[in-house]
């Protein structure tokens, strides 16, 4: 099936995979339709990011083509505020919130010595996000998430300590099938929420976990498609964090094919042309892992390792995300990291370890 991969990215890894392409943003709504009315394309799918799910949806739309997810779906699960709303509407269990307007240098949320997570209602990333654990760091917060926000405010949550999980799951005809729960291994602060890996089986309370994002989704009014729901296991049970209507961003399709044997992008593909798919039965493996690769700060002269890598027992992928010449800072958000591995096991720890040996031997050179 041919394939048109719109970014605005001359270097963007899909544009090379896909059959034709377009420098186009996959937020440009306008650029996205004329691209899809010019090559009659027979649905559109946004994959990995958030706010081209509304693009995608509202093109849809507009051409007359089938589509998951009508555009007020799309709208709500592309807003982390619209999200609070509904869930806290259907009794979904989430953070407690509030809304924090610029200039704001205080939050009834912050009571004495209880952190809170300030971020942008629309972003993601971790772009424009921080933790705040002293009352005079909480004004930058706001001032920083307000600037990264396109809507010009600020969510204010109360920081839920526990492990977190990622459900990745499917939904047909209103029927929510969670397929993999991985752990989500996160960075420090101040990386704050920056995944460093994804490792299945979980070992956290996982049923508890896919009930929150059942529920989460059918607060949203998802009945089609893929959903990748970030849930933090608190010590009053899940809370979740978000739900993401389209496949997870960190290689999570490809992890639930290496756990599972299910083709979560096939799954993903049919929804978007409209067609109802049927999960497969799942054959699942011992474990499986996407652990993430972070570069030294410094000037990317080259990489070493990769296909070598690729002859180790149980790795399945390895890449590198950025060329020669790009620029590595600090790691602050996802954007920073530098590649990934994908490792397959007997049982999770295995795939940790075989995932771990393959980074030992990855080298970026940087100046
Ligand atoms: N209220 C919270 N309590 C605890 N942890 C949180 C909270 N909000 C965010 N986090 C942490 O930060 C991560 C990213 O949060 P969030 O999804 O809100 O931001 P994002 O910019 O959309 O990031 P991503 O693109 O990874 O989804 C979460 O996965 C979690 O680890
Ligand atoms: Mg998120």
């Amino acid at each position: 099936m041919p394939t048109v991969a719109c970014d605005h990215d001359e270097g963007a890894l899909g544009l090379r995979l896909a059959d034709r392409h377009a420098l186009v943003s996959a937020e440009d709504e306008e650029g996205v339709a004329e691209v899809a009315e010019r090559e009659e394309v027979g649905g559109l799918v946004a994959p990995g990011i958030d706010r081209p799910v509304l693009v995608a949806a509202r093109v849809a739309a507009r051409l007359g083509l089938p589509h998951p997810l009508d555009p007020e779906t799309a709208e709500r699960a592309v807003s982390k505020l619209a999200q609070r709303r509904a869930f806290e509407a259907a009794g979904v269990p989430q953070p407690r919130w509030e809304l924090a307007a610029p200039g704001a240098s205080n939050t009834v949320l912050q009571a004495p010595g209880s952190p809170v997570v300030v971020k942008p209602p629309d972003r993601q990333g971790q772009v424009g996000i921080s933790l705040v654990r002293s009352p005079e760091d909480f004004a930058p917060a706001v001032e920083q998430a307000v600037s990264a926000s396109r809507s010009g405010e600020a969510l204010v949550e109360e920081l839920v300590e526990g492990p977190e999980v990622t459900v990745n799951a499917f939904s047909s005809g209103g029927e929510f099938r969670a397929l993999t729960v991985t752990d989500r291994v996160v960075a420090e602060p101040p990386a704050f929420g920056v995944a460093l890996a994804h490792v299945w089986p979980s070992e956290e309370a996982v049923e508890d976990a896919v009930a929150a994002a059942r529920a989460a989704a059918e607060a949203l009014g998802i009945r089609e498609g893929p959903t990748y729901t970030q849930i933090r296991l608190g010590p009053d049970g899940p809370r979740v964090i978000e739900l993401a209507a389209r496949l997870g961003g960190g290689h999570d399709a490809e992890l639930c094919d290496a756990a599972l044997g299910i083709d979560l992008n096939a799954l993903a593909l049919a929804a978007a042309f409209g067609r109802r798919a049927t999960v497969p039965e799942a054959r699942p493996a011992g474990g499986a892992c996407v652990r993430f690769l972070v570069a030294p700060p410094g000037r990317l002269e080259g990489v070493e390792g990769f296909g070598e890598v690729l002859e180790l027992p149980g790795v399945l992928d390895a890449v590198p995300y950025r060329p020669p010449g790009h620029e590595f800072g600090p790691l602050r958000a996802g954007n920073d990291r530098a590649g990934f591995v994908l490792a397959r096991g007997d049982s999770r720890a295995d795939a940790l370890e075989r995932a771990e040996a393959a980074a030992e031997r990855i080298r970026f050179v940087v100046r």
